[in-house]
């Protein structure tokens, strides 16, 4: 078994994005600026945008960080959005997932500028990317797929089996992987909480990526000798004997799985830092459109 190793390759994209942003700077023209929106106080929410705003200083992009309260009302979330939506010194911004239970999600990504849309969210750019148009990919997936190519890992011909439909993960990365192109040309099945006998399609899958939230889900008699997995989930779980009280647990019972697998991404380490590492490319490519 191989490791895919998501922190040394974020490392290196984050180093590639550097140095042209150090370029701008030497050019004395302006630098890329992402902004994050976060309502509330969920605690892993907290660290993901705390991360994006650490990884922006890494690289020397301008950010911008708005914090608001739980109680803030869908219209005035809004409202702000609006405000950023028409601040031309702002390449894009992420409302960070998942919201209040008394705001609509549909309706704050539909406020979105899709221009600005970095995180890929909106309706406009979901079809654009199903259409295989150029367009802002969900980072997650949008990070898998570089995993993938700078592994070499084969996917056309090879059946792709993800678990779970989500909007941010499962459903855009069945569209990626069965898109023409490298990588993809894969023949796709994706599998949700409605899918009998998931065993069978995992079984037969040269690449599983399972995107479930259920620690340890993945066994290895339910994969191939040989298979690719990418493993998303990354669930809190209590664990007394670490300093924060947790620790992260992935949907892959990786001690289990680890000797039939041909290549495997750890929790942490494998597809977060990916998605973090892909949110500054779109940023960057949010900031090249307006130039
Ligand atoms: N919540 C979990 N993942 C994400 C993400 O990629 N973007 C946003 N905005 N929220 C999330």
């Amino acid at each position: 078994m191989q490791i895919l190793d998501g922190i040394k390759l974020a490392k290196e994209i984050k180093q590639e994005i550097k140095e042209l942003v150090q370029n701008y700077k030497d050019q004395g023209v302006r630098v890329p600026h992402l902004g994050a929106i976060l309502v509330g106080e969920n605690g892993a929410s907290q660290t993901y945008v705390d991360n994006k705003i650490k990884d922006c200083h890494f690289v020397g992009f301008e950010s911008s960080e708005l914090r608001l309260p739980t109680t803030i009302s869908q219209d005035e979330l809004i409202a702000e959005i609006v405000k950023w939506n028409n601040d031309d010194t702002l390449d894009g911004f992420i409302v960070q997932l998942p919201l209040p239970k008394h705001i609509d999600q549909e309706v704050v990504i539909n406020a979105i500028d899709p221009n600005k849309d970095v995180d890929g969210f909106h309706p406009t750019n979901f079809g654009k990317m199903a259409l295989e148009m150029d367009t802002f990919l969900p980072a997650t997936p949008y990070g898998i797929m570089e995993m993938l190519e700078r592994y070499n890992i084969p996917t056309a011909g090879k059946h792709t089996v993800v678990i779970g439909r989500s909007r941010i993960v499962g459903r855009p990365m069945s569209i990626l992987m069965s898109k023409n192109g490298n990588p993809g040309n894969s023949t796709v099945t994706l599998t949700h909480s409605k899918t009998e006998n998931l065993e069978h399609y995992t079984k037969s899958a040269d690449i599983v990526i399972t995107a479930l939230g259920v620690p340890g889900f993945l066994k290895a008699e339910m994969i191939k000798e040989g298979a690719v997995i990418v493993d998303v989930g990354i669930t809190r779980v209590d664990d007394a004997t670490s300093p924060r009280g947790f620790k992260l647990a992935g949907d892959v019972d990786f001690d289990n799985v680890k000797e039939k697998a041909a290549w495997i991404t750890p929790v942490p380490g494998g597809v977060g830092p990916m998605t973090r590492a892909m949110l500054l490319k779109n940023t960057l490519l949010a900031y090249n459109r307006k130039k």
